[in-house]
């Protein structure tokens, strides 16, 4: 993984899958350096990852007092059973729903549970963390927050965006990718990860992300974006466009047989 401090409460741990002909997603975890230190989010869940060594270059382990986990899918529950191993104060926060998905393939401590539905909110010493439910999700157990002392937004899956390289990818900034190669990186993301959104009503979405543009953010940190300081309008107006952004059809079984036929070694 890749570590930025990319202000002062925040640490960003990015690591990156290369999805082919889609790009590489940045995976990011973050941490919020706050009285009692929060942990959003534990990586990719492929074995040759060890996310609780990666944190302890940026803390120890055992001073993690939250897990803020923004939804179970396997690219943010990698470290979490370890973690919650290592850091044996820590409270996992995720939803009634979040530990129902959890519960079909782990045992789930529920006396280290704090279950936190958007709009409740949480103290963690020296600030209060508020659930947020981002536009564009992909599990119904999601759930952001904005931190009330550094505005920073962690958004979960919401404004992502495959990058190029794998090192703009795992960079400090989105910045990287210029607003057209980023804005449509945004509207492919949104139309994998979220593809109910090309049939949303807009009353019901374009609230949702004006209620994001009214937070007004000092940070963007999504899991799959690089971070985004300053650049709000930039993003809420691409994600803004998602309903209307174009249909993603994946590989079908004849590019599939044409990438294996690529692979097989030629005439010797
Ligand atoms: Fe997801
Ligand atoms: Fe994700």
């Amino acid at each position: 993984m890749e570590i930025h401090r990319i202000t002062g409460d925040v640490t960003v741990m990015s690591d990156t899958a290369e999805v082919p002909g889609v790009g590489f997603l940045p995976v990011n975890t973050f941490v919020l350096h706050a009285e009692q230190p929060v942990v959003v989010d534990t990586g990719l869940s492929t074995p040759d990852k060890d996310f609780v060594a990666e944190l302890s270059r940026v803390m120890d382990p055992a001073d993690v007092r939250w897990i803020w986990l923004t939804h179970p899918d396997r690219d943010h529950t990698g470290g979490l059973w370890k973690l919650l191993e290592a850091a044996p104060q820590a409270r996992l926060i995720t939803t009634f729903l979040g530990v129902g998905i959890m519960s079909t393939e782990w045992t789930v401590p529920l006396d280290r549970v704090y279950l936190l539905n958007p709009g409740q909110s949480l103290d963690v010493g020296d600030r209060v963390l508020t659930g947020y439910r981002p536009p564009l999700y992909d599990s119904p157990a999601t759930v952001g927050f904005l931190d009330g002392a550094s505005g920073s937004f962690f958004s979960s899956d919401c404004f992502g965006a495959p990058m190029p390289s794998a090192e703009i990818a795992t960079g400090p900034d989105a910045r990287a990718v210029d607003d057209e190669g980023r804005r449509s990186a945004q509207l492919l993301w949104a139309a994998i990860d979220s593809p109910w959104v090309h049939g949303v009503d807009r009353a019901a979405f374009d609230p949702t992300v004006q209620q994001i543009r009214n937070l007004d953010p000092s940070a963007i940190l999504s899991t799959h974006l690089p971070p985004a300081v300053g650049m709000n309008r930039q993003l809420i107006d691409a994600l803004a466009e998602a309903p209307d952004g174009p249909a993603f059809v994946g590989p079908d079984q004849v590019a599939l047989e044409q990438l294996l036929a690529s692979f097989e070694p030629g005439p010797v």
